[in-house]
């Protein structure tokens, strides 16, 4: 690897600093093209005369559009596969795509099922790598729900975040990024699905505050906000025992009350109301559901921009 490259695979392996200069320069790009256009490309253009291709293992909608829309407001272009088209799908290994995809686009986005593929794919490439959702991550997303969290509700250092539910791919890049910002994360998990270990003890080593119950009131109790994922992520099989050991950790209006009297809802989506969170909390006032996907453009043109070496 050629470690002057700017990969965006775990957000462990950034810095606070780094972290923050992305939030900020998302926030201030948003400022700046209120009722534009959204193809009218951004007055700097940091991506202009640059190509992201992005390929994709599992379905994707906000992933995918809202990293072609981010390159567009950026000046540059995208390719986009889905792994199955390519070769990758027929065997060729992940190291030979980077090689190729390294020698015609200037980063590439992979959606993978398995993490190993994501650091795989960086080891071998001379371009960016970002991750666009693993079994091991979902950073840019992390980073789109920040920015929102920042723009209803002040700095992120210092809020109470409450993780309800399995302990997934989005649940282990909030552990990534709390000793980083200083947020204190609340997560509520059944024995069965509970955090990463390995991701709890990094945490921890670096003074995260990340504290984990099998009590989602406990967890909400006086928190900013709260969150929740799909019980099943892609890639999970057993469905039907999920959907059983996670039902008493839905977010209802009566765990919402629990949280501090302005904490606000947040879900990555997509959402499957009735099971992880009721439609009258996900369809209601402290809900910013629809923020937090637009905000997905907005934090990854300044992934993008920190990635070219722009900011
Ligand atoms: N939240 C998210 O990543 O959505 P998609 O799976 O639609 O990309
Ligand atoms: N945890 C979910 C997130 C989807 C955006 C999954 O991995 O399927």
């Amino acid at each position: 690897m050629t470690t002057s490259v700017r990969h965006f695979t775990d957000l462990w392996t950034l810095d606070g600093a780094t972290l923050r200069t992305i939030l900020d320069d998302a926030a201030a790009r948003q400022l700046a093209r209120k009722g534009w256009l959204q193809g009218r490309v951004d007055a700097d253009a940091p991506a202009r005369d640059r190509t992201l291709a992005m390929i994709f293992q599992k379905n994707s909608t906000r992933t995918r559009f809202s990293f072609d829309a981010a390159m567009r407001q950026l000046g540059g272009d995208v390719i986009i596969s889905t792994a199955n088209d390519m070769q990758l799908g027929r065997g060729e290994t992940i190291e030979d795509t980077a090689r190729v995809l390294s020698r015609m686009v200037d980063a590439i986005m992979l959606r993978a099922n398995r993490h190993e593929d994501i650091l795989a794919l960086a080891e071998a490439s001379t371009v960016p790598v970002i991750n666009g959702l693993s079994d091991g991550g979902h950073p840019c997303q992390i980073m789109a729900d920040l920015l929102t969290l920042e723009t209803h509700r002040g700095p992120i250092a210092g809020k109470t975040l409450a993780w309800v539910g399995d302990g997934n791919n989005m649940c282990s890049s909030f552990i990534h990024a709390a000793p980083l910002l200083g947020y204190r994360l609340n997560i509520a998990c059944p024995a069965d699905y509970a955090p990463n270990p390995d991701d709890l003890a990094r945490a921890w080593t670096h003074q995260g505050q990340v504290n984990v119950t099998t009590d989602p009131r406990e967890a909400v109790e006086g928190a900013d906000c709260v969150m929740a994922d799909t019980w099943v992520s892609m890639g999970d099989l057993d469905t039907e025992q999920r959907l059983k050991t996670l039902a008493p950790y839905q977010v209802d209006g009566s765990l919402m009350d629990l949280a501090a009297k302005d904490g606000v809802f947040l879900h990555c989506l997509p959402a499957h109301r009735g099971e992880e969170v009721t439609a009258e909390v996900i369809d209601g006032p402290r809900s910013l559901i629809w923020d937090q996907a637009e905000n997905r453009i907005h934090a990854q043109k300044s992934i993008l921009a920190w990635c070219f070496g722009a900011i």
